[in-house]
């Protein structure tokens, strides 16, 4: 059985060549499929197609009927399942670290990856030389067809990151997160996909994290104005009762509420690939990641996270600038933990849908993580400065219920806040274009 379902997959490559080479008309891998497993073939018996009409027949003496979309199964190994996954935007922080933890699991992986202008200068060093990579945008349908061939598995990071210079980048998120994730969806579904899909999804999300009221018990505070920030008054108040609340993990079932517009078109990516996955019968994972840090983040950029700024900051002499009071909660989560989640997600024997938190569990305050990366930085290290300034559409708390994922799932981050920030101090970032930016609290 094992060795009919990798034939089954080299035959999906072959189909898919023969289609890309214009030598099988577009659209006809699934009559060929009919014709073939039900050992009547009729169609395009040209000579390109006379290796794998063989492959077919021996196909169907060893696994009789297997219809086209449940035999998409990956082939079983020792440890698992192996995939054949397409990883979009596997150049960058996150995907690469994705990339790097499958190809050692011994799966095969595809990288579809336009090196975006906000993100890249170009090829960054550390490409994976065990995976195979396509310079193209996601919104590109010849090339997105052509890194699907075989393909068992997709894990969607391709993404416009961070909340960006002003309104006016609101093109560019959506064509790249919105557009782009249409785009791959219906060729998903042009191609009869019947793998598993995750998707790099976000906290932002949410807006703000959860809170309670002594009062009213658990609430959900609107946006904060602008007068109480000038004021210094950071901690939204209840909505009912004006009291001061308390901050509480934000579980996945807590309402959306996008603060900007990259919120917005993630969440946008969230409702496109559940509706696929409902008409298609894909099971769908996503994966709302917290802060992510570590090797290969890229420089302090308006699309950059706030621990590479506070940590560019340190490199050239200057003191990390801590916005607000520095009480603000996060959940800071290292790269290696994401990336695990994702190998989770992909190949666990199970598919898991649903959405999940990825995060540490740990919240921190951004005060102390800055405390904590230039006392790892150094005994000369500037102290941080926290500057009581403040962005608009920042949201005061937000971290994490990590419950779901561990329970359905099977994540939990490993990887301790003190010895993350430790490595963090001295990793690797990644050079990037883009003027230099206020610490941004999106990821
Ligand atoms: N970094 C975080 O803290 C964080 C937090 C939550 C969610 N995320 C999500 O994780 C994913 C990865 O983010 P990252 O931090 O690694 O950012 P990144 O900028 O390092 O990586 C994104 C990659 O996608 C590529 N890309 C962008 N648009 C593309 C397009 N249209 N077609 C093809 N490739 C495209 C870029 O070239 C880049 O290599 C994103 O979906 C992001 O929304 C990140
Ligand atoms: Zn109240």
């Amino acid at each position: 059985m094992r060795d009919a379902v990798c034939q089954f997959h080299a035959l999906c490559e072959g189909l898919a060549a023969l289609e890309l080479r214009g030598l099988m008309p577009p659209g006809r891998e699934k009559q060929i499929w009919r014709d073939a497993l039900s050992g009547r073939p009729r169609a395009g018996r040209g000579r390109a197609m006379g290796s794998l009409w063989a492959g077919f027949g021996s196909l169907r003496s060893d696994y009789p009927r297997p219809d086209a979309r449940s035999a998409r199964r990956p082939c079983r190994t020792v440890e698992g399942l192996r995939q054949h996954v397409l990883v979009t935007g596997g150049a960058g922080f996150i995907g690469s670290h994705v990339v790097d933890a499958l190809v050692s699991e011994g799966h095969r992986v595809r990288v579809l990856d336009c090196l975006e202008g906000h993100a890249h200068v170009g090829p960054p060093p550390y490409l994976n030389d065990r995976a195979d990579y396509t310079w193209a945008e996601v919104q590109d349908e010849v090339a997105l067809r052509r890194c699907l061939a075989g393909a068992t598995a997709v894990c969607h990071q391709a993404a416009m990151v961070g909340l960006g210079v002003d309104f006016k980048d609101v093109l560019d998120y959506v064509r790249h997160n919105a557009l782009g994730t249409a785009t791959l969806l219906r060729t998903l579904s042009r191609s009869g996909f019947g793998g598993r899909l995750v998707l790099a999804s976000s906290m932002v999300v949410y807006g703000e994290g959860g809170y309670r009221c002594p009062v009213h018990g658990p609430v959900r505070p609107g946006p904060r104005s602008e007068e109480a920030l000038r004021r210094g008054v950071f901690e939204p108040p209840c909505p009912s009762c004006g009291k001061r609340l308390r901050p509480a993990p934000v579980p996945e079932e807590a309402p959306a509420d996008p603060r900007n517009v990259y919120a917005a078109t993630k969440l946008h990516q969230e409702h496109l690939c559940v509706l696929f996955g409902r008409e298609a019968r894909v099971p769908v994972t996503a994966l709302r990641y917290h802060n992510v840090y570590g090797p290969r983040m890229p420089r302090d950029t308006p699309y950059a996270g706030v621990a590479s700024i506070f940590r560019s900051a340190l490199e050239g002499g200057s003191a990390p600038l801590v916005n607000e009071d520095g009480r603000q909660l996060r959940d800071f989560v290292h790269v290696h933990d994401v990336a695990r989640a994702n190998l989770i997600a992909l190949t666990r024997d199970e598919p898991a849908p649903g959405v999940f938190n990825v995060a540490s569990g740990d919240p921190r305050s951004v005060g102390e993580m800055a405390r904590t990366l230039a006392e790892a930085f150094g005994p000369g290290a500037p102290a941080p400065v926290v500057t009581g300034a403040f962005r608009i559409g920042d949201v005061r708390h937000v971290f994490a219920s990590t419950e779901r994922a561990e329970r359905l799932l099977g994540y939990r981050a490993e990887i301790r806040f003190r010895d993350g920030m430790r490595e963090f101090a001295s990793a690797p970032l990644r050079t990037s274009v883009g003027p230099v930016g206020t610490a941004s609290l999106t990821g």
